[in-house]
């Protein structure tokens, strides 16, 4: 399959947040990413309901929803009302993994599990059956910005292994220090998904970097 991008709403211009989402209608952007911090599970906090219903208005897009928050459990069907496509909870946030998957597929939305850097891929094994995504962090996860881990590569491509070989249908997106000097390699180890953020707002011509990530250019 071809490789999708979803550029991080985070790294974009809140003062004039319609008209980026207007820009990322005209791109060749797949979905919209929206990364909701807390405050607890990382040190920072971004924005919730009011400015993802604004952003679901606006959108032509699916919303890329992606939770750093404790105990999601809680919000799951606030967030499928607000107008999450694609709901992205912390495996390091969730005590009942499967419970909380299974609730996001039930609101029919589809269901991902986000990994920190340190946690191994390999704890996803029983519940790769359950998901549409793992989203690999190669950052730590809480602002936008920071250097990739390099680490990172090693992790997609076992991952690669696991879903080919169980013949899982699941995407693997990656999230963090994701620009186009990176991204051919990205989606050569395996990744399917490429998250943007700083690369794609602060860029000159956030529209060009967009097809450049889309085209691996
Ligand atoms: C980080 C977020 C990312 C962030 C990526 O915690 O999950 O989605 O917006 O930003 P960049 O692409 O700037 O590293
Ligand atoms: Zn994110």
């Amino acid at each position: 399959m071809d490789h999708l991008v979803s550029p991080s709403l985070l790294a974009a211009d809140f003062g004039h947040l319609e008209n980026e989402v207007r820009m990322i209608n005209k791109s060749e952007a797949d979905w919209l990413h929206l990364d909701i911090m807390d405050g607890v599970f990382v040190p920072n906090i971004s924005f919730g309901f009011p400015v993802i219903k604004v952003v679901k208005k606006v959108s032509s897009k699916p919303l890329d929803v992606h939770l750093m928050i404790i105990d999601p459990d809680r919000y799951l069907s606030r967030f499928c009302d607000a107008g999450a496509n694609n709901l992205t909870v912390q495996y390091e946030a969730c005590i009942h993994l499967n419970r909380t998957v299974t609730e996001i597929r039930n609101l029919e939305m589809k269901a991902g599990v986000a990994i920190n850097p340190h946690t191994p891929v390999s704890l996803l094994k029983n519940v790769l059956p359950y998901l549409d995504t793992v989203l690999i962090m190669t950052v730590n996860p809480g602002f936008g910005g920071q250097l990739f881990i390099m680490e990172s590569y090693n992790k997609i491509a076992e991952l690669r292994k696991m879903i080919d070989e169980g013949g899982y249908n699941v995407l693997i997106e990656v999230d963090g220090g994701i620009d186009t000097t990176n991204a051919a390699r990205l989606i050569q180890t395996g990744a399917n998904v490429l998250v943007a953020g700083n690369s794609v707002f602060s860029s000159t011509d956030p529209e060009g970097t967009i097809r450049r990530l889309k085209r691996l250019i």
